[in-house]
């Protein structure tokens, strides 16, 4: 593993998260304003050959797992292609995908031909209507289809990410966690965080302490798997049931100190961290003509700055950074 992805705290950064897009076609309450957000325009937009470039920059120099993200990554028309040269990158692992799920059913048999080898399906609710409610559209019936069709082509365990709010879906936390009495499937609840445009309300929050005591009041024989140190997970399983259930608990109890992720956005900006306001352009300097050796410069130094954990959520509530839409979390 070569120096440009240690940061000054001794953290190895081997996992990338890609954002192919700054569109969607839902309007998550959690991830934009209703008005929508700017859009880059095209041309500044990078390239599937820009991409795969400093895919292959990465991963040369030790990133095993990346992560496809958006906006909704499925949107592209060339997503398999996309997900095809990527995942013939000599030392990748791991291509992963995070996906509303809402056209991924069709999809999804050709992608996993394409090298797409872990998925993460985002669902906040089990009622349509709430679905509607907070993701400005409709398509319920899809994403669970999708679950079902990610299950079927054996991804194992599907992923399932549902962004717990309150007076929204806490009171569904133990119908998503009965789901996994008989899916093979890991719900991931997901503490509420603050985004530009999203009205982060803290009282919104609902901690990870607290979603614990509901799950444990319904259900007995809660065990904590032991997870990997780089994960963004706890993760647990329960007696007798197929799936598993994990917290994801950014705000909270945050997993900054074993954090390996660094983020390549739809514009060619570079983010060493999910709340770190700095970024650095590598489509500029790729674009004027840099070497390889001179954008692993760039990297190196933007890593070496990256802080030892984000702010805490108030400070964090108050810093600018992107709407979530831009970033892919
Ligand atoms: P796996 O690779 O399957 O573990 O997924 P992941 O958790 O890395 O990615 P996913 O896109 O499924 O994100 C799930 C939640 O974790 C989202 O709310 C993300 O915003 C959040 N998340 C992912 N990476 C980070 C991170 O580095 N820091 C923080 N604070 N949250 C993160
Ligand atoms: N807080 C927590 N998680 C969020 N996500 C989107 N916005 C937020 C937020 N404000 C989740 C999405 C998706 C993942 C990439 O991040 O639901 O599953
Ligand atoms: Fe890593 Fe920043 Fe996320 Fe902390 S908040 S885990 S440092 S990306």
């Amino acid at each position: 593993v070569s120096n440009m992805l240690s940061d000054s705290f001794g953290r190895q950064h081997t996992y990338l998260r890609i954002s192919l897009s700054e569109r969607c076609n839902l309007r998550c309450q959690y991830c934009m304003p209703a008005e929508g957000v700017e859009l880059t325009p095209t041309p500044q937009l990078l390239t599937p050959n820009e991409i795969v470039r400093l895919a292959n920059l990465f991963v040369s120099s030790g990133v095993s797992k990346i992560r496809l993200t958006g906006g909704e990554p499925t949107i592209r028309k060339d997503i398999e292609e996309i997900c095809l040269q990527l995942s013939s990158l000599s030392g990748l692992k791991t291509l992963a995908m995070t996906t509303n799920g809402i056209t991924l059913a069709n999809k999804l048999p050709r992608l996993k031909e394409c090298g797409l080898s872990l998925l993460n399906i985002s669902l906040d609710t089990l009622v349509p209507a709430k679905f509607e409610f907070m993701s400005r559209r409709k398509g319920h019936d899809r994403v669970m289809k999708a679950i079902d069709a990610a299950i079927e082509l054996g991804y194992n365990p599907v992923k399932v990410n549902c962004v717990v709010m309150r007076g929204f879906n806490d009171d569904e936390i133990c119908d998503f966690v009965e789901l996994t009495r008989e899916k093979p499937i890991n719900i991931r609840f997901i503490e509420f965080m603050p985004f530009d445009g999203n009205v982060w309300k803290v009282k919104k929050l609902v901690p990870y302490s607290e979603m614990m005591d509901i799950v444990v009041k319904q259900f007995t024989g809660l065990e904590r798997i032991k997870d990997d140190p780089t994960e963004t997970a706890k993760n647990f399983r329960i007696d007798g049931h197929r799936g598993t259930v994990s917290f994801i608990t950014s705000m909270t109890e945050h997993f900054c100190a074993g954090c390996n992720r660094l983020r390549l956005l739809a514009d060619g900006n570079f983010k060493v961290c999910l709340f770190g306001p700095s970024e650095v352009s590598l489509r500029d300097p790729l674009r004027s003509g840099a070497d390889d050796n001179e954008l692993r410069e760039i990297i190196g130094a933007a890593v070496k700055r990256k802080k030892a954990s984000h702010a805490g959520m108030f400070d964090i509530a108050k810093t600018p950074n992107r709407p979530m839409i831009h970033i892919g979390g």
